[in-house]
């Protein structure tokens, strides 16, 4: 048994999820969607449809349940209401944003950790410290950023998310930077970018050159950046000279851009 458990350690699996498997097909009937409230902030808004073919009943649902949130609050409990995305019934926390929520500058990431899920805060890791430095070294923290995932649940033993996962979740992360109105949106790895920026090169074509995010709702399209993720850059220390010349980028950008 304990031979057993070495070579599991070994491959991968640090954490038990259930004793028995789980039909992952075998999925809930999507959430109802939470009624608008009379306070709201921000006006609802219609769910334009699709480009192409949505992936499953499921993004439809997570599409809709995050246009009619008219504010963060209401957006972070319907986040954690929703049941159509395997990840949570494994996660031990919904994961959504965190910071100062009407900052200028947005940063997402991709997946809440190991430290995240037990915390239920984004970036508490030793990535997230190592980010809280790279914002530091430009003059900011978390009081004056909002922070947030791409995925507001973490794939078991932090394996890679998937399309399916990523096209599921996305309308929430995109409901989040609608409502923050960030001035300037930095993206971390290349989950994110190529999620946010509907991009299929990777993360060392699409970084250091600015972008534009737009979404239904967005007033305006929005300064982006895409970058190499804090975690990237803790393994890969090197990297940091790249990373260094897209934090000026975007400070002076934040600059220019203040009112
Ligand atoms: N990596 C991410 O992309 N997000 C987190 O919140 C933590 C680590």
């Amino acid at each position: 048994m304990h031979a057993l458990l070495q070579w599991y350690v070994a491959a991968g699996v640090d954490e038990a999820t259930d004793a028995e498997p789980r039909n992952r097909f075998d999925q809930p009937p999507p959430p109802a969607r939470p009624p608008a409230r009379p306070d709201a902030t921000v006006a609802a808004v219609p769910v334009a449809p699709p480009a192409v073919a949505p992936p499953n009943a499921e993004y439809i649902s997570a599409a809709e349940i995050a246009a009619g949130c008219a504010n963060l609050a209401e957006l972070r409990t319907a986040i954690a209401a929703f049941d159509g995305c395997a990840l949570k019934r494994t996660a031990t926390n919904t994961v959504v944003g965190d910071g100062n929520e009407a900052a200028a500058l947005m940063v997402i990431g991709e997946a809440p950790g190991a430290e995240e899920d037990r915390r239920g805060l984004p970036f508490v890791g030793p990535a997230g410290q190592l980010l809280d430095r790279m914002l530091a070294a430009i003059g900011l923290d978390r009081s004056s950023v909002y922070i947030s995932n791409i995925l507001p649940w973490r794939p078991p033993g932090n394996r890679s998310p998937t399309a399916e996962e990523i096209a599921l979740c996305q309308p929430f992360v995109e409901r989040q930077i609608v409502l923050v109105q960030p001035r300037v949106l930095v993206l971390v790895g290349g989950i994110s970018a190529k999620a946010l920026l509907d991009k299929r090169e990777g993360i060392t074509r699409l970084r250091g050159t600015w972008r534009e995010f737009t979404a239904p709702g967005t007033a305006q399209p929005i300064a982006t950046m895409a970058t190499f993720h804090p975690a990237y850059l803790l393994r890969q220390p090197s990297a940091k000279r790249e990373v260094w010349r897209d934090l000026l980028a975007i400070q002076k950008k934040l600059e220019e851009s203040g009112e």
